[in-house]
C-alpha cells in the first residue's frame, strides 16, 4: 500500500489530506510545510483555517494515520505518492506581472522532491497551474544532477474543486474528481493508483480520467466559468437598478431554465477569494502567450466588471448619502470574501473599506471570523478603520450599514435595536441581498439592495 505525502498545508492541502486519511484508514498520510507556525496549528485544536466540520475530521485521524510535520526531506524519502499543494499566486514582478502565475514555490518543490527522492514517486499536481506545467515539472525531475538518479517520476494532474466554507462537504461528496495522466503504460498505472485512493469513497462514475493538459485546463476553465456567471449577473444587477427590474426575480426566472441552472446567480459586491481573479488572469496570460488576443480580452472583461461592481457599490453609497461620507461612521458588516470562512484574500470588503477610507469615512468593521486580518489587509488606511467584534457596537452611532459578506448571523440581528442606536437618516446598503429589506424599510431605514430599486423615506 503506497503512503501519501502532501507538500503545502494550506486551505487545500490540509482539508484534502484529512479527508483522504479519514476515508483510507489503512494509508498513512503526512502533510508538510515550510511554515512551522502553520504546522504547529494543524497539530493543535486551533487549526490554521476555519472550515465547518474540519476539526472533527482532523481529530478523527490525527496521530492515527494523519500527521503534520515540517520535515519535508524525510516526508519525500518515506512516501511514494506526493501531492503538491503549494500556493501559486499571481506574479507581482517581471514578465507577466499582475497576470501570469508565480511558479517559484512550485519549482522549489519540484527541485526538493528530486533532491530527496531515493525511490520511484508519483507526483500529483494539486495546486492550480497553467496548462503544460506538468511538462516543466517532468523536465526538472528528469534533469541530470542534484539527486534523483535512477528514480522514476510520473507526474499527474489532480486539480481541486472544493470551495471554502463548504470544503468538507465538497470533499466528502464531490461532483467529480479529475485525474490527468500521460497516456503511456507508466502514466496509466499511476492514474490507476490515484483512482484507487478516491474510489474508497467517490463513486467510480464521478472519477474522470483525461490527458494531463485537459485536466490542467479544466481547472482554470471551471473557475473562469463560475466567475463569469457572477460578473454576468452583476452586470444585469446594474441594469436592474436603472430600470426597476429586480435582480433576484430575474435570477430566479432564468435559473429555472434547466440549461442555465440556479447556482452562482447571486448578485452582490463582486467575487473575491484567492482563486477566481488569479485563475482568470492566468487564463488571460495563457491566451496572450498563444496570440489569442480576442479570447484574452473576453476573459479579462470578467475581472474588469468585478472591479467595476465594487466601485459601483461605493458610488451608490456616496450618492445616496448626499455625496459625502467624510466624517460619517459606516458599519461594514463582513470582511471575509464569503460566509463560513475567515479567509479575506481578494475580499471585496478590502476594496470597499479602502474606497470609503479615501472618502474620509470612519469604518467600523465587524465579522465573526475575519477580524484578525483587518490590520494586515488595510495597512496604510488604519486611521480610518476600527475592528469591532460586536455588530451592535459597530452600528452604534453609525450613519449606515454596508453588508459586504453573506454571514447568516447578520440576518438574525435585532435591527430595531440597531436602528434606534444609529444617526438619522439611517441607511442600509445590502451588498449581498442578505437582509429582509421590507422589514428594514418599515423600521425606518433607507434600504439600497444590489440590483433593486431603493426603498427610501427621503423622496
Ligand atoms: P495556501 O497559501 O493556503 O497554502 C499553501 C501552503 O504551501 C502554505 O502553507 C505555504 O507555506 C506552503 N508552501 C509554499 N512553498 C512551499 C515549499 N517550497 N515547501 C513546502 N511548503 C510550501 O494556498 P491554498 O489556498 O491551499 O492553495 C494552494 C493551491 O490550491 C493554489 O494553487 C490554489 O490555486 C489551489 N486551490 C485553492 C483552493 C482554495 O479554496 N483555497 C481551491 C482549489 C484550488
Ligand atoms: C471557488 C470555486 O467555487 C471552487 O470550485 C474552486 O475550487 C475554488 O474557487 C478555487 O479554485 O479556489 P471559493 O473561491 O472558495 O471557490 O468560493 P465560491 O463559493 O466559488 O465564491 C467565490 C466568490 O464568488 C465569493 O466572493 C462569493 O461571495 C462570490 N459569489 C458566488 C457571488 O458573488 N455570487 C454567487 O452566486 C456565487
Amino acid at each position: 500500500m503506497k503512503n501519501i505525502l502532501c507538500i503545502g498545508a494550506g486551505y487545500v492541502g490540509g482539508p484534502t489530506m484529512a479527508m483522504i486519511a479519514l476515508k483510507c484508514p489503512d494509508r498513512k498520510v503526512t502533510v508538510v510545510d515550510i511554515n512551522s507556525e502553520r504546522i504547529a496549528a494543524w497539530n493543535s485544536d486551533q487549526l490554521p483555517i476555519y472550515e465547518p466540520g474540519l476539526l472533527e475530521v482532523v481529530k478523527a485521524c490525527r496521530g492515527r494515520n494523519l500527521f503534520f510535520s515540517t520535515d519535508i526531506e524525510r516526508g519525500i524519502e518515506e512516501n511514494d505518492i506526493i501531492f503538491v499543494s503549494v500556493n501559486t499566486p499571481t506574479k507581482t514582478f517581471g514578465r507577466g506581472a499582475g497576470c501570469a502565475a508565480d511558479l517559484q514555490y512550485w519549482e522549489q518543490t519540484a527541485r526538493k522532491i528530486k533532491h530527496c527522492a531515493k525511490s520511484d514517486k508519483i507526483v500529483v499536481e494539486k495546486s492550480t497551474l497553467p496548462v503544460r506545467t506538468a511538462t516543466a515539472m517532468a523536465r526538472i525531475l528528469a534533469a541530470e544532477g542534484d539527486g534523483g538518479a535512477g528514480v522514476k517520476f510520473e507526474v499527474l494532474s489532480n486539480p481541486e474543486f472544493l470551495a471554502e466554507g463548504t470544503a468538507i462537504e465538497d470533499l466528502r461528496n464531490p461532483d467529480r474528481v479529475l485525474v490527468g495522466g500521460n497516456q503511456t503504460p507508466e502514466g496509466d498505472a499511476a492514474v490507476a493508483e490515484l483512482v484507487a485512493i478516491y474510489s474508497s469513497w467517490v463513486p467510480r462514475e464521478r472519477i474522470l480520467t483525461t490527458n494531463v493538459w485537459s485536466s490542467e485546463l479544466s481547472k482554470l476553465t471551471a473557475n473562469a466559468f463560475l466567475a463569469q456567471r457572477v460578473s454576468s449577473v452583476n452586470a444585469i444587477s446594474e441594469l436592474c437598478e436603472a430600470t426597476g427590474a429586480d435582480v433576484q426575480e430575474v435570477s430566479r426566472a432564468i435559473g429555472m431554465d434547466s440549461r442555465i441552472g440556479p447556482k452562482f446567480l447571486k448578485a452582490g459586491v463582486g467575487f473575491g477569494g484567492s482563486c477566481f481573479k488569479k485563475d482568470i488572469l492566468n487564463l488571460v496570460y495563457l491566451c496572450e502567450t498563444y496570440g489569442l488576443t480576442q479570447a484574452a480580452a473576453y476573459w479579462r472583461g470578467v475581472v474588469a466588471y468585478n472591479d467595476h461592481q465594487q466601485e459601483r457599490f461605493v458610488s451608490r453609497i456616496l450618492r445616496a448619502m448626499f455625496n459625502t461620507v467624510a466624517g460619517k461612521k459606516i458599519a461594514l458588516f463582513g470582511f471575509a470574501f464569503k460566509s463560513d470562512t475567515g479567509d479575506t484574500r481578494e475580499s471585496p470588503a478590502i476594496a470597499i473599506a479602502r474606497m470609503l477610507a479615501e472618502e474620509h469615512a470612519k469604518v467600523a468593521i465587524t465579522d465573526p471570523k475575519a477580524l484578525p486580518s483587518v490590520r494586515r489587509d488595510l495597512a496604510g488606511c488604519l486611521d480610518s478603520i476600527v475592528e469591532e467584534p460586536d455588530p451592535y457596537k459597530a452600528a452604534d452611532g453609525a450613519d449606515c450599514i454596508a453588508v459586504a459578506t453573506d454571514w447568516k448571523c447578520f440576518r438574525d440581528l435585532d435591527f430595531a435595536r440597531i436602528y434606534a442606536s444609529m444617526r438619522k437618516p439611517a441607511f442600509v446598503f445590502d451588498g449581498r441581498n442578505l437582509l429582509d429589506h421590507e422589514a428594514l424599510f418599515k423600521l425606518g431605514f433607507n434600504v439600497y439592495a444590489v440590483g433593486k430599486s431603493p426603498l427610501t423615506h427621503l423622496d
